[in-house]
């Protein structure tokens, strides 16, 4: 019987994850710790506003379970003597160096996780890979548990089995996710520990939904989803580049298509480019691991959904300096949008980030607004030019220019001297902008880009603002 539940790592998947298993587990201690004492503190803030992670319904679990029998600390070696199951949650970035950089997964957290866990768990523990890792890391993980044991007289030794139970939650709507979960997959061989992550879980998940593996079809199906996922969404905005120069319409063909049952409608809408910690990161990985056992057309295959992808966030510049008569040099344009997505605050791989890097570059200033990115989160990811540019481009140097919109966008006067708005991240309000008022405040003739389709093309066009947007065409006669 599971009492005691530790998770290593309280970012975006552990916090939330582990909130919702305490809410629905309301018997077992779930202890979530963290080598980051800043991360810790604020998911111990009484101000619920001041958590690390913003994800709506978040704050209310936290409200209702923390000090009952969900924690938060920096005491990762107490916590881990004391569990019976722990979860690995650490981050799992891409190596920046060695063999395999810029597509591996650097596994030194999750290494590290491993030899404190040898060291420090007592009896039987079950080892839980919540981390998105390469297949076969459970090897690597077994390896260095049971290395710790060997020198231990039987009476000593600790025993651990080790299962794979890959987070499919999506920021924006990851309460939500682990609620009402598509599927569960655990994947392991020893069927006592299965069934002591299964039980859990059956406590509000329908068993048939629940699936068992083995470990290795487990991660690998992890890496597979985001991969799909993620070719989907380089799918359609390829074709919403065809659809602006045939005149079809990429909203009528994404429901055309999506009608076939086979095919699906979800993961059909346009934008600037997939971001998020995940996607790109797990396709490299699958593009490392191809490589890696001989299948260069498999990792050629997966690898040109990233090409897409970064191709498809110039380009979106591109058209931006076209319309804007080929120059940027000192021109105003405002940011809408710098998650990677609506309801999170969450920036990392956002293609803002690029797209927003390429305008300064081209000598634009910007204006950014953004309803949950901090401005402390914009300075670091704009703020340091890329170590690779540098070396390609001194110029680079000179001090990034931009500002961060901290107030209310629709009461003040962040439409000022604008040539150009971009929307960037699909959140609710900038649908509702009232362009007939905004447009009088820019500067004429002045441009609104659309790279989500959720303006309103009649109130844009009747502003006698000029209009583009992704993935719509005019009808060309020749
Ligand atoms: C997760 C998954 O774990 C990763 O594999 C997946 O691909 C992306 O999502 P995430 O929760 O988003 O990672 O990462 P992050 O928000 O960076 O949180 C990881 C936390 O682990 C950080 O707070 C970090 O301080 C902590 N950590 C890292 C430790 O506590 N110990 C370590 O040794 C390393
Ligand atoms: C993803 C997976 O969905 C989730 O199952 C996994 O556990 C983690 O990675 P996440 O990165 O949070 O979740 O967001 P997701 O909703 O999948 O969106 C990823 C990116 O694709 C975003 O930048 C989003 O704007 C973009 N996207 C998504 C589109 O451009 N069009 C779509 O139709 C869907």
């Amino acid at each position: 019987m599971i009492k005691k539940v530790c998770c290593i790592g309280a970012g975006y998947v552990g916090g939330p994850t582990m909130s919702v298993f305490a809410d629905k587990c309301k018997d077992i201690s779930f202890n979530v710790v963290d080598v980051n004492p800043d991360r810790i503190a604020a998911w111990n803030s009484k101000d619920l506003s001041k958590l690390p992670i913003f994800e709506p319904g978040l704050d209310e679990i936290v409200k209702r379970r923390r000090g009952k029998n969900l924690t938060f600390s920096t005491e990762v070696h107490k916590c881990i003597s004391e569990a019976d199951m722990i979860f690995i949650s650490v981050n799992t970035p891409t190596k920046t160096s060695g063999i395999g950089a810029g597509q591996a997964s650097d596994l030194k957290w999750v290494e590290s996780c491993a030899r404190q866990i040898s060291e420090y768990a007592k009896g039987h523990t079950i080892v839980v890979e919540k981390s998105t890792l390469p297949v076969r890391t459970g090897e690597v993980i077994k390896a260095i548990l049971e290395s710790s044991q060997s020198s231990l007289n039987s009476k000593n030794k600790n025993t651990f089995d080790i299962l794979s139970n890959p987070e499919f939650l999506a920021e924006g709507t990851a309460i939500n996710d682990l609620e009402n979960p598509d599927r569960v997959l655990i994947g392991g061989s020893n069927e006592n520990a299965i069934n002591a992550l299964h039980d859990l879980y059956k406590k509000w998940v329908n068993e048939d939904k629940i699936i068992h593996t083995n470990l290795w079809s487990s991660e690998l199906a992890k890496l597979t989803a985001n991969a799909f996922l993620a070719q989907r969404v380089s799918s359609i905005n390829s074709i919403s580049a065809l659809c602006e120069v045939t005149g079809a319409d990429v909203r009528e063909v994404s429901r055309a298509i999506g009608k076939d049952s086979r095919i699906g409608s979800k993961f059909l809408n346009v934008g600037p480019g997939f971001g998020g910690s995940c996607f790109k990161k797990d396709i490299l990985n699958l593009v490392y691991l191809a490589n890696h056992f001989g299948l260069p057309q498999v990792a050629d295959f997966w690898e040109s959904v990233v090409h897409l992808n970064s191709w498809n966030q110039n380009r979106l510049t591109n058209i931006i300096l076209e319309k804007l008569f080929g120059t940027l040099t000192e021109k105003k344009i405002g940011i809408l949008g710098f998650s990677f997505k609506a309801n999170t605050n969450d920036t990392r791989e956002s293609p803002a980030v690029q797209i927003c890097k390429n305008l300064l570059n081209e000598g634009a200033y910007l204006k950014i607004h953004d309803p949950k990115v901090s401005k402390e989160q914009i300075d670091l990811d704009l703020g340091t030019p890329p170590i690779e540019d540098l070396k390609k481009n001194e110029v680079l140097v000179k001090k990034y220019k931009y500002k961060k919109w901290e107030n209310s966008l629709l009461e003040n006067d962040f439409f000022e001297n604008l040539d150009a708005v971009i929307v960037l991240t699909e959140w609710e309000i900038y649908s509702k902008i009232e362009w007939e008022k905004v447009s009088k405040k820019m500067r004429s003739p002045g441009w609104v880009f659309d790279s989500r389709l959720i303006v309103d093309e009649e109130r844009v066009k009747s502003s006698g603002l000029s209009f583009w947007r992704v993935g719509v065409g005019t009808v060309r006669r020749n």
